[in-house]
């Protein structure tokens, strides 16, 4: 190995030494930003340094050099004004479309390898090359009907495809056939690109049954696809920071859909059969339901705050539509000031991404040790005086302790075994789950219909006229 080799297999391994260095900082989220950045860090390391080495052992021809870079920076400056443009509402689909690219970008590399060396591929990478096709391919449609769902370009709720089980069944056996000959020798190209379309096929009636409120488990496993279908483009490519790189997506995707899975308390073979639920619904108008809801006033909502010896906050997915974090986190604030003992209350599943409701109290620079995960929180409930519920509807609902109902067995934040609960949202409105709240003709629940933001800053002035 010449001189130049070794320097740029030491530095792949600096680069991926920074992607777990990276990694594990995102565990808390005190180092999570410093954890994006090293992780960034080692990526463009890796990037730079791939094209360095087509170039230097002329691999590639100069104009291929070109293009590669005119595409790298078309690629940078894309993803950049998305991630810059995006509303924290839109993180969701805008992570469901980075995993498409992924996976469909693995996929090709996969296709155009066989093109290249027609006839002459080793057992091994026809192998990984029909595995980067099929779980890409999957990936690639499979995000894309995701990111339609959760933009509400495609209806939210589970859609059943007439003997969608019986063409998924086809299609595999199809593919599986296919991808044999392939890896025996047989068929080529168009081999490989029928296992393609099958797996195009097979991602998109995948994802059409599930919906409402087992997304966040299906965005997980599609991100766990997209790292593997990337690892694999890696041995196709003899690339090993991409190994190393999709190796940890996939294995960091796999663990969050257990971890997304056991939050929702069903098995992942329970959901990818079909889910349950309506997608987003519509604000209806405040007490148009027919069970009875008590409504408190913002004065009232303020004095009960401040005079509060423990308060929960307790977020959901309307904090997040009214970006109404920075007014929760002054409110929290305000709150402790007056010596009120103050904390967080986070379900793995508020909001519309796993770790939504982390990124946007970190955002409003609320103290971390504040934020108390569902375990932590729950045995809390009973000591606490108020609990304000923020935009939050699934994950605080009782009928997920009984069976025969959309959220029944998911965990909950017991919210109603405090002392009293102020939820404040705009209307009786369902959650992502679409059924109704028993928690808000509770008796101790009172409603405060606002939006989020103009809500939390009325109790805000109301809290500074009373405290
Ligand atoms: P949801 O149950 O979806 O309820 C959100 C509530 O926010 C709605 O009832 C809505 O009521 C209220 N709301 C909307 N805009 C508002 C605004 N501007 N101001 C105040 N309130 C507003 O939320 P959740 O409790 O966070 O539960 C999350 C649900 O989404 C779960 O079912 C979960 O499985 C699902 N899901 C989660 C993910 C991930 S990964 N976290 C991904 C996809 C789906 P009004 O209309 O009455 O205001």
């Amino acid at each position: 190995m010449s001189t130049f080799d070794t320097v740029v297999h030491l530095i792949y391994l600096l680069c991926a030494t920074l992607f777990v260095v990276g990694l594990h900082l995102m565990n808390t989220p005190a180092t999570a930003r410093r954890g994006n950045r090293v992780s960034a860090v080692g990526m463009a390391g890796a990037i730079a340094v791939t094209i360095v080495t087509l170039a230097w052992h002329h691999t590639v021809g100069p104009t291929a050099v070109v293009v590669l870079v005119v595409g790298l920076v078309a690629g940078t400056v894309a993803g950049l004004v998305a991630a810059r443009r995006v509303q924290m509402t839109a993180m969701p689909q805008l992570v469901s479309l980075f995993n498409a690219v992924g996976g469909g970008a693995a996929a090709l590399i996969a296709l155009t390898d066989a093109v290249e060396h027609a006839g002459a591929l080793s057992t091994s990478a026809s192998v990984t090359g029909v595995l980067d096709v099929a779980i890409g391919g999957v990936t690639f449609s499979g995000s894309l009907i995701a990111s339609g769902k959760l933009a509400g370009r495609v209806p939210g709720r589970p859609i059943v495809v007439p003997a969608g089980r019986l063409i998924s069944a086809a299609l595999t056996l199809v593919a599986v056939v296919l991808a044999t000959l392939f890896v025996a020798g047989h068929g080529g190209v168009l081999a490989l690109t029928v296992v393609t379309l099958a797996a195009l096929a097979a991602g998109v009636l995948l994802t059409l049954p599930i919906g409402g409120a087992d997304m966040p488990v299906v965005i997980s496993l599609l991100n766990a696809c997209t790292g593997t279908a990337v690892a694999m483009a890696g041995f196709v490519l003899d690339s090993n920071p991409l190994i190393v790189a999709g190796g940890l997506v996939g294995a960091a995707g796999a663990i969050l859909t257990k971890l997304m899975a056991d939050a929702m308390n069903r098995p992942i073979s329970a959901i990818m059969a079909g889910g349950y639920g309506t997608g987003d619904a519509v604000a209806v108008a405040a007490g148009s339901g027919s069970a009875p809801v008590r409504e408190i006033s913002v004065d009232d909502a303020a004095i009960q705050l401040a005079y509060a010896g423990k308060v929960v906050i307790v977020p959901g997915y309307g904090l997040a539509a009214a970006q109404a974090q920075h007014e929760a986190v002054a409110l929290a604030q305000a709150l402790s000031e007056n010596g009120v003992e103050v904390s967080y209350g986070i379900h793995p599943v508020a909001g519309r991404m796993p770790g939504h409701m982390n990124v946007l109290l970190a955002e409003a620079n609320a103290p971390y040790p504040q934020l108390k995960d569902l375990d932590e929180i729950n045995p809390a409930f009973a000591r606490t005086d108020v609990v304000l519920v923020i935009g939050a509807n699934d994950v605080t609902n009782p009928a997920a302790r009984r069976p025969g109902n959309p959220v029944s067995g998911m965990p909950i934040l017991d919210v109603d075994q405090a002392k009293s609960v102020i939820v404040i949202k705009r209307s009786l409105g369902h959650g992502y789950a679409g059924i109704d709240n028993e928690l808000y003709t509770d008796p101790k629940t009172a409603m405060l219909f606002a939006d989020a933001k103009a809500g939390l800053a009325a109790l805000l002035a109301g809290l500074h006229a009373y405290a």
